[in-house]
């Protein structure tokens, strides 16, 4: 008697978890081919689970490994012949940089290098200087780093509910993970500048290796959302002339800032998160005092988790009052063409203002979007392309772990009870 109780228990936890499992595996390759199902989706959760999007993984061998330091692909031909182009202007007397800055770093700063000095105007002759804030008076260039983040739609739905656009510059590891999501800026007529491939700081990089951490940004959100770049922010502002010659060889403007949040900085002992309101209420104070009566601003902020984006849409009201606009940072420049792609255009700064915040670069339908590739309609559940980083510790994960726990110990259960009567 009893061990038939057992065996059929055992049978029935095998049942029920196998089900479960299955649920759970459907519920994780959420309903996503297109942008617009990507952008309608709410939980966070669901946003940050996984999904396969051939475009993009049918070519990620193409790529260097996600999140990995990028260098050259030894079969990437384009990518070789483009650093053979360039590589003979990039100075090789501007020496590869320890982080921190080494002691013996020459105090004058011969190299321009921000994050020794703050230095934003080259020293090289033939570099443009950086862009450090928005020219217009009273004007915010409004922007986020780290992007796409997966659980990003509360965000991005506050700023379409504001009307607002901005600059997001991404990652192209992030990109390659959520390419639906780096569609979705895209869609919604916000500016896209490039933010390397796997972040670095790339002063420490060499100048072939700095190359290809942008140009396989650059690719990537090509691939992705179907525009190149022409604008990119160095991680940590960690840029010097030889970085800046590479990047300006690339064709992307250097865009910096100087006030920083400090909103992904946040490590609970030196930086915590008051610290962050404290900066955002300083440079609130700043606006409010007159300081950007002739020439505008740019803050460092991120689109890197539910603090810094929360953050942001906590502060928006004011820093509204508190400027005359915020516009992307490319519109506070008249940058009419944003990409290399030049079917694809930014109001300009008098438009913006006006009321015109977006040209052709809005979605167009329900279910096409604009100005990104098409995604084709193959199923996302077959793909083996998921992407693994932001997603190891979501909740699918855990009941998935869970599930096949259970399973084996039901099967332990199953033996044990064969053997034991
Ligand atoms: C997925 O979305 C498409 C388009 O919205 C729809 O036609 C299709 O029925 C959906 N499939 C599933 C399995 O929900
Ligand atoms: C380079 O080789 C990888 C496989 O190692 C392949 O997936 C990729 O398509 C190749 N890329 C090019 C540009 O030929
Ligand atoms: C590097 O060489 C260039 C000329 O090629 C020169 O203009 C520049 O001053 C040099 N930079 C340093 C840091 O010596
Ligand atoms: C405005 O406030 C900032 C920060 O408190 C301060 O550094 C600056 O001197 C003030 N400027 C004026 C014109 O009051
Ligand atoms: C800045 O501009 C505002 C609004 O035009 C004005 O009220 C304020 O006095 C100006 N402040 C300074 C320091 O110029
Ligand atoms: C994106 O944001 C979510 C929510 O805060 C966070 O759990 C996740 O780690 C973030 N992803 C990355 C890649 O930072
Ligand atoms: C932050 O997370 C909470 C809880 O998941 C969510 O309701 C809210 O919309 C998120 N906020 C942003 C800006 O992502
Ligand atoms: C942008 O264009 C307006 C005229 O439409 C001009 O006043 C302004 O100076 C321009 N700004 C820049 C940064 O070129
Ligand atoms: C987008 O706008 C630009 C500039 O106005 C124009 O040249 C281009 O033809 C437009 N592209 C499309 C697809 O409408
Ligand atoms: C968009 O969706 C609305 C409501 O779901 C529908 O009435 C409308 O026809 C759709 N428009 C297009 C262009 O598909
Ligand atoms: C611009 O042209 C590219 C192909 O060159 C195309 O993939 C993209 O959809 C076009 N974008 C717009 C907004 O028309
Ligand atoms: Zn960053």
């Amino acid at each position: 008697m009893l061990p038939t109780i057992l065996r059929c228990l055992s049978v029935a936890l095998l049942i029920f978890s196998s089900l479960q499992l299955q649920v759970i595996a459907q519920a994780s390759t959420a309903n996503r081919t297109t942008e617009t199902e990507e952008a309608a989706i709410t939980d966070p959760d669901q946003e940050c689970s996984p999904y396969g999007y051939p475009p993009v993984g049918n070519q990620l061998g193409s790529f260097p490994p996600i999140w990995e330091a990028a260098s050259i692909l030894q079969n990437d031909s384009a990518a070789q012949a483009k650093w053979n182009s360039i590589s003979g202007s990039i100075p090789s007397n501007i020496s590869v940089k320890t982080e921190p800055p080494a002691s013996d770093y020459p105090s004058s700063d011969p190299d321009c290098w921000w994050t020794y000095s703050l230095c934003t105007t080259p020293k090289l002759s033939g570099l443009p200087l950086d862009v450090t804030a928005a020219p217009e008076p009273s004007t915010l260039g409004y922007g986020f780093d780290d992007g796409p983040n997966c659980s990003h739609n509360a965000f991005y739905d506050f700023l379409q509910s504001q009307n607002q656009k901005a600059t997001f510059y991404f990652i192209g590891s992030n990109v390659a993970d959520w390419p639906l999501e780096a569609q979705r800026a895209l869609a919604e007529g916000h500016e896209i500048c490039a933010h390397t491939w796997s972040h670095p700081y790339m002063t420490t990089f060499s100048s072939e290796a700095a190359f290809a951490e942008l140009w396989y940004c650059m690719q990537m959100i090509k691939l992705a959302v179907g525009v190149t770049p022409t604008c990119w922010r160095p991680p940590y502002g960690d840029v010097d002339d030889r970085i800046r010659s590479i990047a300006h060889a690339l064709g992307l403007q250097t865009i910096m800032w100087e006030y920083d949040s400090e909103d992904a900085d946040v490590n609970g002992n030196s930086i915590t998160d008051q610290t962050v309101e404290n900066n955002y209420n300083n440079f609130i104070q700043t606006a409010n005092n007159g300081t950007f009566n002739s020439t505008g601003a740019i803050i460092l902020s991120h689109e890197l988790n539910n603090f810094t984006m929360s953050e942001a849409v906590k502060f928006y009201p004011q820093l509204k009052t508190s400027f005359q606009h915020l516009v992307p940072v490319g519109v506070s420049l008249n940058k009419t063409q944003p990409y290399v792609e030049t079917n694809y255009s930014l109001p300009t700064f008098a438009q913006y203002v006006s009321g015109i915040v977006t040209t052709n670069g809005t979605r167009v339908s329900n279910s096409t979007s604009s100005g990104s590739s098409t995604p084709t309609s193959s199923n996302p559940g077959t793909s083996s392309t998921a992407s693994s980083a932001a997603s190891s510790s979501n909740a699918a994960d855990r009941a998935v772990d869970i599930g096949v726990v259970r399973i084996l110990l039901g099967m332990l259960f199953l033996i044990a009870s064969w053997y034991m009567f």
